[in-house]
């Protein structure tokens, strides 16, 4: 059997890594330092949801294909008028968020091109002195009495979904705003002029209307984040409407902050950490909770709103992939919603999704064997009877007074080895630093075995304390 050949030949190997990990424990460094818990709010994100979704249905869903959102184009106003659905089903796209297996769904609001798809009430001052509602809206485009923001929720409601709302707070084109300035010089076509001051009224304004009519918010989602003069009305709003949020660019502004992961690939690091020091930079001793998203698209090429039928989307393999480079390494993942011009989901995206979440369900809905004990820097799974197995999950229970206090750690496999019927093996690519929330091992094989060891050699701030550890077989 080529698994016995090479277990013999990394016997002697073993060996040696037993003595080496003999001395590791030996001179292990028994830190006092307490580690931070998370917030009650970051803990129920952690704990009920893998996955999310970023829906993209706006005004730049109807824009030529050559661009993804009026981002970088800043003369660029629509008209209004090309704003008009058919149909739009927010229970079709609910579905697919079933589909996949997510347990949360976050709508863009309003992108940057600057249109709203609720009935906005804000009016303001122009610099001309005239006074005027907010009418680039839904309200004052072709599919006029209706409030895309209340349909998502109803909807979402209805199957479970917990939601959230994108409101893009530094850039809005028919305002003349990026990177959360009003620009000087003149103005492009359907463009408003409008003072700094106003500018920053409507965002606090805004804010108040989408954080006070749609009931609590499970994440609220600042893309770019928001400018620093901004930050003390935000916060009053947040703790006025939605103290509960978790805050996606939140470092600062609440404590159920989410940090963003930096690239929209679907990647973390394999040891990602769930903390952040006093300047929101990932540190595994850090004092702050905050978490990490991994947000990434269907579309291939970093494509948010819809495409077009024959936009290609990325296959099956990569998408399970890039669940255990985000939901395997602690990370949420986070999909892109890119609704179609008639706005409903393309079927090809819907199947995807599905195939996807069919994935997920068969490979981790029945672990082969759960019951595992620990003693100290030791845990150890049971399998009922010799099997094969290509993966483990790991959590650590954040809730028990240790936290997150793993450091470093590694997998042996109990098997059969030349004369000896049950001798612990080490799962060679099976060792790392971070566990946390949430962290898949993937043995790259499928191994025979009785039974799976973790042992930990490195903790901070308390023994490990796991919340589970368990075997599957998915190949
Ligand atoms: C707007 O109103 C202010 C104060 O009443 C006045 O000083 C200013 O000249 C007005 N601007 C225009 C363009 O009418
Ligand atoms: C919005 O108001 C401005 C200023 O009065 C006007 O020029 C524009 O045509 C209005 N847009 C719509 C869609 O009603
Ligand atoms: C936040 O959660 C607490 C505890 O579940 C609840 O009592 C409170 O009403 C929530 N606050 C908001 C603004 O939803
Ligand atoms: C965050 O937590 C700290 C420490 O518990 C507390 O002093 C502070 O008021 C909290 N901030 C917010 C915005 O809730
Ligand atoms: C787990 O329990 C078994 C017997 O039930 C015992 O032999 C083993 O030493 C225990 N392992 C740990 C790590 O406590």
């Amino acid at each position: 059997m080529m698994h016995t050949r090479y277990i013999k030949s990394i016997f002697w190997i073993q060996i040696f890594f037993q003595l080496i990990s003999i001395e590791v424990r030996s001179h292990e460094i028994t830190n006092v330092k307490l580690n931070p818990h998370p917030t009650p709010d970051q803990l129920a994100w952690l704990e009920q949801s893998d996955i999310g979704f970023l829906i993209h249905y706006n005004m730049a869903t109807y824009i030529p294909v050559e661009y993804d959102g009026c981002n970088r184009v800043p003369s660029l106003v629509p008209d209004i008028d090309l704003f008009y659905p058919d149909t739009v089903d927010t229970d079709n796209w609910v579905q697919t968020f079933v589909d996949t297996g997510a347990k949360y769904a976050i709508l863009v609001a309003k992108h940057n091109c600057g249109f709203a798809t609720w009935p906005t009430n804000v009016h303001f001052q122009l610099t001309t002195n005239e006074t005027i509602n907010y009418n680039y809206s839904v309200t004052y485009s072709p599919v006029s009495d209706t409030d895309y923001v209340d349909h998502f929720v109803d909807s979402c409601n209805q199957a479970g979904i917990k939601t959230g709302v994108y409101y893009s707070a530094i850039w809005n084109n028919w305002l003349n705003v990026q990177d959360a300035r009003v620009q000087p010089g003149p103005l492009a076509p359907g463009q408003m002029p409008i003072t700094q001051e106003t500018y920053e009224s409507i965002v606090l304004q805004q804010l108040e209307e989408l954080w006070s009519n749609y009931g609590p918010l499970l994440e609220i989602w600042f893309d770019g984040g928001y400018s620093q003069s901004l930050k003390a009305g935000i916060s009053m709003l947040v703790q006025k409407y939605q103290s509960n949020a978790s805050i996606f660019n939140g470092f600062g502004l609440t404590n159920n902050s989410i940090r963003n992961i930096g690239n929209e690939f679907g990647y973390a690091n394999e040891d990602t950490w769930l903390t952040v020091n006093d300047d929101g930079q990932e540190d595994p001793n850090g004092n702050h909770y905050s978490v990490p998203e991994c947000p990434t698209t269907l579309q291939v090429s970093d494509r948010w709103f819809y495409g077009g039928a024959d936009f290609p989307i990325r296959p099956l393999q990569e998408l399970i992939d890039t669940y255990h480079t985000t939901v395997g390494r602690n990370c949420k993942l986070v999909f892109d919603l890119a609704v179609g011009r008639d706005g409903l989901v393309d079927q090809k995206h819907a199947i995807r999704y599905k195939e996807f979440g069919d994935y997920i369900r068969d490979c981790y809905g029945k672990p082969l064997a759960s019951e595992f004990n620990c003693s100290g820097n030791i845990c150890i799974l049971r399998f009922p009877s010799t099997q094969l197995a290509d993966r483990v999950v790991i959590r650590e229970n954040l809730r028990s007074p240790s936290g997150a206090s793993i450091r470093q750690w590694s997998l042996d496999g109990l098997m059969m080895w030349g004369d000896c019927l049950s001798c612990w093996i080490p799962i060679p690519p099976a060792k790392g630093q971070s566990i946390g929330n949430k962290r898949i091992v993937l043995f790259g094989e499928a191994v025979l075995m009785q039974g799976i060891r973790f042992n930990v050699y490195s903790t901070v701030g308390g023994p490990p304390v796991l919340a589970q550890f368990d075997a599957y077989l998915c190949q």
